[in-house]
């Protein structure tokens, strides 16, 4: 078996940003215009006034002060509130063809690799802007790399399972070098009516180079020391969009299309699943949270991280030990802990072990544990 080095980051931030004031602003700009339209029914007993929201309470639950979006004019005006992204047509770059080539630009200069030498190009993301062909084949030509490419998605954990993946396949022989890209246009599948959930997403799209450890030659090299991937079925996070919409005569635009989640049982179920994959995989690699760096953990919510970091290592962890990126991205779902990578991973020496782990519907949860060279 090949060992495997990861040499290359990157990643796209779109250049709009919507802090929580002006997010609530339109929001409460909504419920006061839905209240006035059901004022007589909601006098009468009918209809249930909707309640403001509040930017000190979104902050205090979540961790999240400011978001990134492709359209924030969309999604501020309160009688759209959603981005307003044109229909492209079929000869033009789709959107997350076009959000992966500049993060899959920086990977490749940072891993000192050329386009051509890539062999296997992964889309890893939560939603996919059509059926086929897969982006990852668009973003293939796009980019000029060889081989093969595919689109899969796990939800939150979508790029730690798409490394396992390509890991594997270099592992294996049956390719040198990989590009992992994460393109999330997060802020069409949130519900920006929802006062539970309308602040949790923003954009974001992240790119990682994955190659065989002898051909790499950026002078960072994070070997992958090992991956564990888990899944366990739940309600808890779902969003019923699919092709089967058209057909089942269910609204196509009805609220289950967008993200919906139990945001407390979430909380609950998935922080002890995900420390104690983190705990057996470090085990597994005989290794404790005390031999850990750093934990670049998935992006939804402070607490979250606080809670799981503090299992893990056994005692609460600073900014360096679990660094936070969520305050100014949001939940870039996944990739969120590929963001607090590439930006957390420059003053690692050689010997430094660290560890990304992402988390979300499915359930699912990834484990990649890295050493740098
Ligand atoms: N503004 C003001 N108050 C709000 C609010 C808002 N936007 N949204 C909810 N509230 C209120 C609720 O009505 C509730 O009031 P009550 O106590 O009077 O009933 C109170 O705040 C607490 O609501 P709750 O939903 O229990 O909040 P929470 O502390 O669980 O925080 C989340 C909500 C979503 C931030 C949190 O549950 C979370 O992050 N969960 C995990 C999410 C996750 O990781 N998802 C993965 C996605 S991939």
């Amino acid at each position: 078996m090949n060992d495997v080095v990861i040499t290359g980051t990157g990643l796209y931030t779109p250049e709009h940003a919507i802090d929580n004031e002006a997010l609530v602003a339109t929001f409460n700009a909504f419920v006061d215009r839905h209240n006035e339209r059901f004022s007589a029914e909601i006098a009468a007993g009918e209809r249930e006034a909707l309640a403001y929201s509040s930017s000190e309470f979104i902050e205090k639950a979540s961790g999240i002060k400011s978001r990134y979006v492709l359209d924030a004019e969309g999604i501020l005006d309160p009688a759209r509130m959603r981005p307003n992204l044109p229909q492209r047509s079929d000869d033009e770059p789709s959107i997350q063809c076009e959000m992966a080539v500049h993060a899959a630009g920086q990977a490749l200069k940072n891993a000192g690799v050329e386009a051509e030498g890539i062999e296997l190009v992964i889309v890893a993301c939560s939603n996919l802007e059509r059926a086929y062909p897969a982006v990852a084949v668009e973003i293939q030509q796009a980019l000029g790399t060889a081989g093969y490419g595919f689109d899969m998605n796990v939800a939150c954990s979508s790029a730690t399972f798409a490394i396992e993946t390509a890991a594997n396949a270099i592992a294996s022989g049956s390719v040198k070098r990989a590009l992992v890209v994460s393109p999330e246009i997060c802020s069409a599948h949130l519900n920006f009516t929802d006062r539970d959930s309308h602040f949790i997403f923003g954009d974001a799209c992240t790119a990682v180079v994955l190659e065989r450890s002898d051909l790499a030659g950026a002078s960072q090299r994070f070997e992958v020391l090992g991956t564990r991937l888990v899944t366990r079925f739940s309600n808890a996070i779902r969003n019923n969009a699919g092709f089967l919409n058209r057909v089942t005569d269910s609204d196509p635009l009805g609220v289950d299309k967008l993200f919906v989640q139990q945001g407390r049982q979430v909380f609950k179920e998935v922080c002890p699943m995900v420390a104690s994959l983190i705990t057996s995989h470090l085990a597994s690699l005989e290794l404790e949270g005390s031999d850990v760096k750093r934990l670049w953990l998935h992006q939804a919510n402070r607490h979250m991280n606080d809670l799981i970091a503090r299992r893990v290592l056994g005692f609460d962890p600073n900014e360096s030990q679990a660094p936070i990126i969520l305050d100014r991205y949001a939940n870039t779902s996944s990739a969120g802990s590929i963001i607090a990578f590439h930006l957390h991973r420059d003053d690692f020496k050689t010997g430094d072990t660290g560890l990304i782990c992402s988390f979300g519907a499915g359930y699912s949860a990834g484990s990649v544990v890295l050493r740098c060279q």
